[in-house]
């Protein structure tokens, strides 16, 4: 794996720079897309890099990791809601291209069709990550099976606790989600992970130093041919220099 240390806002622009870039090589490639704080100063770049007129999105395909089960794409905190927000909405993509996992109403049905959905478009191109601060990636939580697909998933106290945040209290944040795989994840031809911040420090020693296990998801990633880990100062805080 390769490492980039840089501040968040360099670490944006540079991921940024990589969709640009793969964008450019192939204007329908199809992105795998992530929510969270971490993405937003790269979709912010994105959405300046389109309105300069650098890249299209015309031809591109997207699919999003996850969404929590019970909340519908009006809702502002599904991931739908913030995918348009932060990017679909400011960029040319056409929406029917835009594929995020539903969380109300045939859910579990498209949850099973979503890898084929992806290996049908040809398989990602390239794969946007964060990770939680216990280890996980999307919401495959400690004890995922290496080899899962899109799936649902039980979100552990931590993570519930961390994304709290954005919601009026605890209670209200879904105890599920639907999320692709660990394995979905790998198909990705090609992989970036961005964390910033103190509270990722352990889950990148993990991810960096630490022994292939499920009972750290992220561990998955070393065996990727071609991942990038993009980190602040205080996210590789803990590893060896
Ligand atoms: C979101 C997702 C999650 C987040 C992770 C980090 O689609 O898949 O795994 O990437 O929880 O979230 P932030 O960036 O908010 O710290």
């Amino acid at each position: 794996m390769k490492v980039i240390v840089g501040n968040a806002e360099k670490l944006s622009r540079l991921i940024a720079d990589e969709f640009i870039k793969q964008i450019k090589a192939k204007p329908n490639s199809v992105l795998g897309l992530a929510t969270g704080t971490s993405p937003l100063g790269i979709y912010a770049n994105l959405v300046k890099a389109n309105k300069e007129g650098v890249i299209s999105f015309f031809n591109v395909k997207t699919f999003n990791l996850d969404e929590y089960v019970g909340l519908d794409g009006a809702h502002p905190q599904s991931y739908r809601y913030f995918m348009n927000a932060n990017l679909f909405d400011h960029i040319d993509i056409n929406k029917r291209n835009t594929n995020v996992l539903k969380g109300v109403g045939d859910y579990l049905a498209y949850a099973r069709q979503y890898d084929d959905l992806i290996a049908k478009s040809g398989g990602i191109d390239i794969q946007l990550l964060g990770i939680g601060s216990d280890g996980h990636i999307a919401f495959n939580e400690p004890n995922t099976p290496f080899d899962s697909l899109t799936h649902i998933a039980e979100l552990t106290k931590s993570t519930i606790i961390d994304n709290s945040r954005l919601f009026t209290s605890v209670s209200e944040v879904p105890t599920q989600a639907v999320t692709m795989g660990l394995k979905s994840i790998m198909n990705a031809k090609k992989i970036v992970l961005i964390a910033t911040g103190a509270n990722k420090a352990q889950a990148i020693k993990d991810l960096l130093e630490g022994p292939l296990t499920e009972s750290v998801p992220c561990s998955i990633l070393q065996k990727h041919p071609d991942c990038t880990i993009y980190v602040d100062k205080d996210a590789y805080s803990k590893i060896r220099k």
